[in-house]
């Protein structure tokens, strides 16, 4: 009988169960966002990783193989986070220094910085050490409740650097216990090799790069930077399009540096999400209105490079769902603390804690088309959860910003 150990596991005393649901949804938009279930004083069992059922301490609890007492911490569904950039060379502090001295995003990245630097140093670093580099950036996450994550590629800028980065996530994926997507985006800067000669590089993602990423298996998703300075949103379609006949669903990084047409790309390439919507109007959010897009605000980017905000409240007050990212990368947005997201989603874009709570959970996990397995604490998901000792975890966390409130992680049920 040992091989039946540790399948049934119950989690007892839990001072408050967050995030329940009972009829699923997919995910949460307009008002539905302000809406958080929690049980006071539950219990949670799980079966197999998964979560079989829960309740209340008062009621009769199920027989386990294994009892944990949580002792009266409140238990969170496990973050997830849908848009990062964690495999990296290296910080990019000298160019902060500029920046803080006046110098913009924008005028560093046009004189051969940004992007194309943390190309510079990522092409010439040794795979293994980037692997253990980036290994650590994702054990930091997790320590601060996110058990799913998507790293994307686009720092290489060249076949050969491109496939290492996306082996050095999928070996990330195999490594933790974590879910790890991963996203192809070569089309993130025009390297060197083809400055001026735009077109070229587009066509070279789409008959090398793009072939060579799926023959070896390492992308889930295509993702391209359509922004002023980079990729315009004819060629994010077409770039898209050659994405979708390898079968790759699209995400687009839209309209961080002015409104440039990216959300409608978005919705014409079909993508799971449109990212970044630091600049807004009203033809975009009618655009997001008729499709299927999920928006996804980066507050840390806002924070970093001190931009506008992505106006999440207009888009929730339009009656549209909301997800919020960390885009964790070393150019704008150094944040691998999902915590600190949902604060600043609160105290910059005026997201009530719940809502937060919402855009960095159930509508994060759909927007990579994960919400049947994680996103919230409901029957036949993956028991994926952390615990806190912070009372009042909803609001508290959100509220005392800058600490991490996670006591444990567990993934599959089991502690981290
Ligand atoms: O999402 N905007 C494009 N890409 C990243 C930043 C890349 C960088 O500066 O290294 C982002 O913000
Ligand atoms: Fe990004």
């Amino acid at each position: 009988m040992l091989f039946l150990q540790g399948m049934r596991k119950l989690f007892t005393h839990i001072e408050q169960l967050h995030g329940i649901e009972t009829s699923i949804a997919s995910q949460k938009s307009g008002k539905e966002m302000n809406a958080v279930e929690s049980l006071e004083k539950a219990w949670l069992l799980v079966e197999q990783g998964k979560i079989a059922s829960w309740g209340s301490m008062q009621t009769p609890m199920p027989g386990a193989d294994e009892e944990i007492n949580l002792q009266g911490l409140e238990v969170l569904p496990g973050l997830v986070d849908s848009h990062t950039h964690t495999v990296f060379a290296e910080p990019r502090s000298g160019e902060w220094e500029m920046r803080l001295k006046g110098i913009s995003y924008e005028a560093i990245a046009e004189a051969g910085g940004g992007i194309l630097n943390s190309a510079a140093k990522l092409r010439s670093m040794d795979e293994e050490l980037l692997y253990e580099q980036s290994l650590w950036r994702v054990q930091r996450m997790l320590e601060h409740g996110t058990t799913t994550l998507e790293i994307k590629s686009g720092y290489g800028l060249d076949t050969a650097s491109e496939l290492k980065m996306l082996r050095i996530a999928r070996r990330i994926g195999n490594a933790v216990s974590a879910t790890v997507k991963t996203t192809f985006l070569g089309a993130h800067a025009v390297p060197p090799e083809f400055k001026g000669n735009r077109e070229a590089y587009v066509q070279h993602i789409i008959s090398e790069m793009l072939p060579a990423v799926c023959e070896a298996g390492l992308a889930d998703h295509m993702d391209v930077f359509c922004d002023r300075g980079f990729f315009t949103p004819e060629e994010t379609l077409q770039l898209l399009e050659a994405g979708a006949e390898y079968g790759l669903p699209a995400k687009i990084h839209a309209n961080e540096l002015g409104i440039t047409g990216g959300v409608q790309a978005a919705v014409k390439a079909g993508a799971w999400s449109a990212d970044h919507l630091e600049h807004l109007g009203e033809a975009e959010i009618d655009c997001l209105r008729n499709s299927a897009v999920m928006p996804v605000g980066l507050p840390g980017t806002s924070y970093f490079l001190g931009i506008p905000y992505a106006d999440g409240r207009r888009i929730i007050d339009a009656g549209l769902p909301f997800a919020l990212a960390s885009d964790f990368n070393p150019g704008s947005s150094p944040v691998c603390n999902l915590q600190m997201v949902w604060s600043l989603g609160c105290s910059q874009i005026k997201l009530l804690p719940s809502e937060g709570f919402n855009a960095i959970t159930i509508n994060a996990a759909r927007s990579l088309r994960l919400e049947n397995s994680t996103g919230s604490i409901a029957v036949g998901k993956q028991a994926d959860f952390w615990t806190t000792e912070t009372r009042n975890a909803l609001q508290s966390v959100p509220y005392f910003f800058g600490i991490n409130h996670a006591e444990s992680v567990y993934i599959g049920g089991d502690k981290i």
